[in-house]
């Protein structure tokens, strides 16, 4: 999303946010257009490394079921105890899930607010000229509101088990996978979400380093690839999972509690 104007001015030249409102220096710059854009960029990027991470350890699943204990579980395993005893169970892990939930609604509610500023700030009557924009960009509001549907029903799915069309057991990630996508659809859902996370990320990533003022003419093409790159390296790292297990490159699992899993008996 190129800006022609200066950081900080809007269209038309005038300090950004400058809504005579008063208040503390957060609510200032949380009312500023470049506020909202480094809210953005900012939780962006936490939500960002936390699909790295997330992308990694779920090629753990290629690690195999293990002699009855796959690896993605002891991963898992490890996710939940780390930081005990000097925190209470799960206390690391839930330190990490508020500080994405926050990651998340201010992620929304800023995108949310900015476009409406650019909708009310658009002139009514004469259509805008057209400006070359790449599919990514076109695409950003309705691939992120793919994304957030894909989330809730993922989270509903492998963490609290809310939706078990196929057999979930608290612990056997492998074999939760495994289950999952013997099935053509969550597999075709699963890449297709990946494809959509792929033009998010791509997008998200160049504009970062727009609103952070890092896009200079002669580094603007290296930025473009490096953000092409780490878009293509986790949508792919992450839509390897589902088409492992469903091409059958990744095993079926072993242990115990997995024949539970496989029985269709709910946790
Ligand atoms: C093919 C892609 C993916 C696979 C196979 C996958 C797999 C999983 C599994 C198995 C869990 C549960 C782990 C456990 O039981 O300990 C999980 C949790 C989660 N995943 Fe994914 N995931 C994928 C993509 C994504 C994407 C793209 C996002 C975000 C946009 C995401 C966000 C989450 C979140 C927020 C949790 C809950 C973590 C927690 O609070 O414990 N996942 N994922």
């Amino acid at each position: 999303m190129a800006d022609p104007h200066p950081p900080g001015l809007n269209e038309e030249g005038e300090l950004e946010g400058s809504s005579g409102r008063h208040g503390g220096i957060l609510r200032q710059f949380w009312d500023s257009t470049i506020g909202k854009k480094i809210v953005v960029a900012v939780s962006g990027s936490i939500l960002g490394l936390y699909l790295i991470v997330h992308m990694l350890g779920n090629l753990k699943g290629f690690q195999g079921p293990g002699g009855g204990e796959p690896e993605i579980d002891v991963y898992g395993e490890w996710l939940r105890e780390v930081g005990s005893p000097a925190l209470p169970e799960q206390g690391a892990l839930w330190v990490v899930r508020a500080i994405l939930l926050l990651a998340l609604v201010l992620h929304v509610v800023a995108i949310v607010q900015l476009s409406r500023r650019n909708l009310a700030a658009k002139p009514k009557g004469h259509r805008p000229p057209r400006i070359q924009r790449s599919l990514a960009s076109r695409t950003m509001l309705l691939s992120g509101l793919v994304l957030l549907a894909f989330v809730v029903f993922h989270v509903l799915q492998f963490t609290t088990a809310t939706i078990q069309t196929t057999p979930i057991v608290e612990g056997e990630v492998y074999a939760n996978l495994y289950a999952a996508f013997q099935e053509w659809y969550f597999v075709v859902f699963y890449v297709v979400s990946m494809g959509l996370l792929a033009l998010h990320l791509r997008h998200g990533a160049w504009s970062l380093t727009q609103t952070m003022g890092w896009d200079k003419p002669n580094r603007n093409p290296t930025l473009r690839r490096t953000a092409t790159a780490l878009a293509v390296v986790v949508s792919l790292g992450f839509a390897a999972v589902p088409l492992g297990f469903w091409l059958g490159i990744v095993p079926e699992p072993t242990s115990e509690a997995a024949a539970t899993a496989a029985s269709g008996e709910p946790r």
